[in-house]
């Protein structure tokens, strides 16, 4: 058998360890490699000629060798484990490196950080080993190999091993040699394992280093600040120190040391342990405010450099995530440098995923038979040893999705052997006999509330075994994965949120996921996913699920959890309230500022004096407020850092809040007549197209009618998964895509013009009776639609139910040139019912392009909710202005909304010349239906009668302050 297809994780790699930072001399070989691509595995050894260049790390699927693969569960080969295919592309890699002068002699270690999927390499023409587990460190005895001066260094990798049977993650199939290759000089200290504890009841903190040093010389552990200077093995405790946490990353520098030898350490005292069913850290219980996590760049792929890794970490703090579940394998060893560093909790995730057995009905499943025992604990035991010292890792993950099997309980045997001071964590085996919590993904809220309260159903596979079933329902719970970012959502955030922080037992979730996987490939414009290849096998844009848009620009859903999970909560107004909802600090690293805005435009503010409040503690705050105006006033209330971070500056805001302390005088609209001319009905500033009744010109400009829209371009969450819990299939089904107006009447009735019609689809019975009214005063035009329901809406026997309507209001026209907007109400991003806590009420401006938030696959977007008025105007000023009663939903775009439905990618959106303008009383909410429940009722716009008025007047306005709005 072929060394990639068989069962042995490696040849020739030395025992995995701790990834250290030492004096030692090192030699970085990334850069430009000589490369050459072939179709299928050649024989014999690499040999350089006739050959390109790659830059190494990198994949050469994103450097114009052969193309990148997206699949979310399928293997893109046959499932015949543990063969690989004739089709297995092998990419040799080819580089000369010279040794420096003085370079130790005593011997050298080659280290790859990553390699996809299998790979041999050769040191001068002599094989060095072989080795799999593409997101784990490989090191490879080469000493003896090298030669004074040039060397070169031939790398073989195969896409495709029995490797890759364990490595079946929603993600792009990415070969190449994607981590750093550095050439060490042979260590002396081979490996460091760091304990340190911290006890919550004296302060003290507990340091014991293990060292495996070559010959076992005498080492020195020192830890400068505490005064420790230790022997290796043997316990110190430090009477008082200050603790590690997510909340205060504190880390002290520390060195191990040998004659001609120093390894370097940052070290972090903090305990975590299981205490009565609830995951503690420090002696508290522990609370994930977490994201899951996938290594993506644009361009780069899998191949992370440090900014970006950092970016990341800064973006998560920014926006108050405290946790990552390293999703689906062991991130670049980097990364966890800067958890610790910057504080966050870590669920470190093994490279084990066989998700695409699902296709055997698990029959063969590696997870399961022993034959693939050694390659998946060879997986554990590398994940451990190389990120054991970081106090980030909290908790081992031992896998994802590869249903049950009896592996799982070798590994995580050897990890708790290995490391007793961290929790084991496994999701899909439903007995949880191997793992320490219990643990699903993307459950409705019942479901989630019932677990909250351990009431939740029994599941099949513990239902015989009531030992086992009492185990598992003593278990914490961490939501693996909920709320799935795919396109225009998540929504129900807050609705999680609430259930989340209700119980004890639940303690937090990881939001799925982190960033977009969207590639730009070299000289594209849009990002790529899966069957843009014309590919029949893939996974079409489920990788487009993300909180960062690919460029890791944020998105309108990472900006509401921020919101929904901020530490600090403020409520109020009376009394205003500051809830401390950390787990260690308080909030003396914040400052509260407060301001008052009338209509928009602050009129006061001020800085509230705010004593420190423990953790989990509440204070209230007397604030005394500006005397009333007669217009609406909202409080603002925000808290913001005091002082520069590591992650944000001074006055980065962490929490806020707004409170509408009057709400505006409503003033009625004086009646004007109808003036009828020929075909032409004139009525305040607008006119009327007389048989169909559609406003045609507006203020002197030309516009086509509002009429009355239920439709949208449907989101991936309305479309749901494969067709199951979407809303789309039900919406079509009732014909919302393709209605049809029928004007019945146009009447003048007094000082009204009344247009009543009939809209309905074709081929249904069911229909809309929808009247306009329409009133006026000089330059006031009053529309009131009223919507009404009739036919079966319900089903019949041959025709389907459809219980919710995606919007309700009306679409218009404008001319294109009335391209900025400024409008009053919930801003600055789009909100939809159950995703808007991060809208907030205030004065914005932006170009219709502005409102448009770019997802990789175009759909429903850029709603803003909450709005008083907004004015549409062109260069000169001149334009419109929409008044809700009170509020409306506001839409503008260059496109219709059936464009936005038929483009599958962004360029595929050209702007026509109009503006297309939705005035909306409301649209049904976001879900999460993509991968998980819909949207649930209250967010649901169901078929019902309704009722909106809006005003229309022109811009500039004699004095719209004295007009009612
Ligand atoms: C989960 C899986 C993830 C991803 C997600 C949907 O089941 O663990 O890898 O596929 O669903 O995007």
């Amino acid at each position: 058998m072929r060394y990639f297809e068989d069962l042995t994780p490696s040849t020739g790699a030395r025992e995995p360890r701790a990834w250290l930072r030492s004096s030692r001399p090192r030699l970085s070989l990334n850069g430009r490699w000589q490369f050459r691509l072939w179709p299928t595995a050649p024989d014999g050894e690499p040999r350089p000629d006739g050959w390109g260049e790659l830059e190494v790390p990198g994949h050469w699927v994103l450097q114009g060798h052969d193309r990148p693969r997206y699949t979310n569960t399928a293997f893109p080969f046959p499932i015949d484990p543990p063969y690989a295919p004739d089709a297995n592309p092998t990419g040799d890699h080819f580089r000369w490196f010279d040794l420096p002068d003085n370079w130790p002699a005593d011997g050298a270690v080659l280290r790859f950080e990553g390699v996809d999927s299998c790979f041999k390499v050769w040191v001068n023409g002599v094989e060095a080993g072989t080795a799999k587990g593409s997101r784990l460190p490989s090191e490879f005895t080469v000493g003896h190999l090298l030669r004074p001066g040039r060397n070169s260094l031939a790398v073989r990798v195969h896409q495709w091993s029995s490797g890759s049977y364990l490595e079946d993650q929603d993600m792009w199939w990415l070969p190449g040699i994607f981590r750093d290759v550095t050439l060490l000089a042979r260590p002396l200290i081979d490996d460091v394992f760091v304990h340190a504890s911290y006890d919550h009841l004296t302060g003290a903190g507990t340091l014991r280093v293990e060292t495996v040093v070559e010959g076992a010389p005498d080492a020195v552990v020192r830890v400068p600040e505490l005064g420790v200077v230790a022997e290796p093995g043997v316990p110190v405790t430090v009477p008082v120190v200050e603790p590690w946490s997510a909340e205060l990353p504190r880390l002290y520098d520390a060195t191990v040391e040998v004659p001609g030898e120093t390894v370097e350490l940052r070290i972090g005292f903090r305990t975590v342990a299981m205490v009565d069913g609830v995951f503690t850290a420090n002696g508290r219980p522990l609370f994930f405010r977490g994201v899951n996590r996938h290594e993506h760049d644009e361009r780069r792929g899998r191949a992370m450099t440090v900014e970006a890794m950092r970016q990341d970490l800064v973006l998560m703090k920014q926006h108050n995530v405290n946790a990552v579940r390293t999703a689906h394998y062991p991130p670049h060893p980097a990364f966890l440098d800067l958890c610790d560093e910057l504080g966050l909790w870590v669920i470190d995730e093994c490279d084990i995923e066989t998700h695409g057995f699902i296709y055997t009905d698990w029959r063969g499943n590696p997870a399961d038979d022993p034959a693939w025992a050694p390659m998946m604990l060879d997986r554990m035991r590398r994940m451990v040893e190389r990120d054991k010292n970081h106090p980030s890792v909290v908790i081992w993950s031992l896998a994802n999705e590869s249903h049950r099997g009896r592996n799982f309980g070798e590994l995580a045997a050897w990890t708790r052997d290995r490391d007793p001071g961290r929790a084991v964590f496994y999701e899909r085996d439903r007995t949880y006999e191997f793992s320490d919590f219990y643990s699903l993904m993307y459950p409705p809220l019942e479901d989630l509330e019932a677990i909250g309260t351990r009431t939740e159903d029994v599941p099949e596979e513990t239902a015989g075994d009531p030992s086992l079933e009492a185990r598992r329902r003593a278990l914490p719970f961490v939501l693996a994965e909920y709320a799935h970012a795919m396109g225009n959502g998540p929504g129900g955030l807050a609705d999680y949120q609430r259930i989340l922080e209700r119980y004890p037992r639940l303690q937090g979730g990881f939001l799925w996921e982190w960033i977009d996987h969207g590639l730009l490939l070299p000289g594209a414009t849009d990002h790529v996913y899966g069957g843009d290849f014309g590919e029949q096998l893939h996974g079409a844009n489920f990788c487009i699920d993300g909180l960062l848009f690919p460029d890791r620009t944020p998105s309108p859903g990472l900006t509401e959890y921020k919101k929904v999970i901020e530490p600090v909560r403020i409520t109020g107004p009376d009394p205003l309230v500051v809830h401390n909802h950390r787990t260690f600090t308080g909030v003396d690293d914040l400052e509260f500022l407060w301001s008052v805005a009338e209509d928009g435009v602050e009129v006061d503010a001020g800085r509230l004096d705010v004593p420190d409040v423990p953790p989990g503690e509440s204070i209230e705050l007397g604030l005394v407020l500006p005397a009333s105006s007669g217009v609406e006033r909202v409080l603002t209330v925000r808290a913001v850092l005091a002082k520069d971070e590591a992650w944000a500056t001074a006055g980065h805001e962490v929490a806020w809040a707004q409170f509408v302390l009057e709400e505006p005088a409503v003033v009625a609209v004086p009646a004007g007549p109808v003036v009828e001319s020929g075909d032409v009905l004139r009525l305040g500033g607008g006119e009327f197209d007389r048989s169909t009744g559609r406003l045609t010109r507006l203020f002197g400009q030309e516009v086509d009618g509002p009429v009355l829209d239920l439709w949208r371009a449907p989101t991936d969450n309305d479309n749901g998964q494969g067709g199951r819990n979407g809303v789309t299939q039900e919406w079509r089904a009732a014909g919302l895509d393709r209605l049809l107006h029928r004007v019945d009447t146009v009447d003048v009735v007094d000082d009204e013009l009344v247009v009543r019609t009939r809209v309905a689809p074709e081929g249904l019975g069911v229909g809309v009776r929808t009247t306009y009214r329409w009133s006026a005063d000089e330059d006031v035009l009053r529309l009131t639609v009223d919507v009404e329901p009739e036919g079966e809406w319900g089903g019949t026997a041959v025709t389907p139910r459809c219980g919710s309507w995606p919007r309700v209001g009306v679409r218009m026209t404008l001319p294109q040139a009335m391209e900025k907007v400024r409008w009053y109400g919930g801003g600055p991003g789009e909100a939809y019912a159950d995703s808007r806590e991060a809208a907030r009420v205030g004065l914005y401006t932006r170009t219709v392009d502005d409102l448009q938030t770019p997802y990789v696959v175009p759909q429903e977007n850029g709603a803003r909710v909450d709005v008083r008025w907004a004015e549409l105007t062109d260069a000169e000023g001149n334009g419109v202005r929409v008044t809700g009663a009170p509020h409306f939903q506001l839409t503008a775009r260059r496109w219709t909304t059936e464009d936005l439905e038929a483009a599958r990618h962004r360029s595929d959106l050209t702007p026509r010349d109009h503006i297309y303008l939705n005035l909306d009383l409301a649209q049904t909410g976001l879900g999460s239906a993509s991968c998980g429940p819909a949207a649930t009722a209250p967010h649901i716009l169901e078929v019902a009668p309704y009722t909106f008025t809006l005003h229309f007047r022109p811009v500039p306005s004699p004095d719209p302050r004295t007009k009612a709005d």
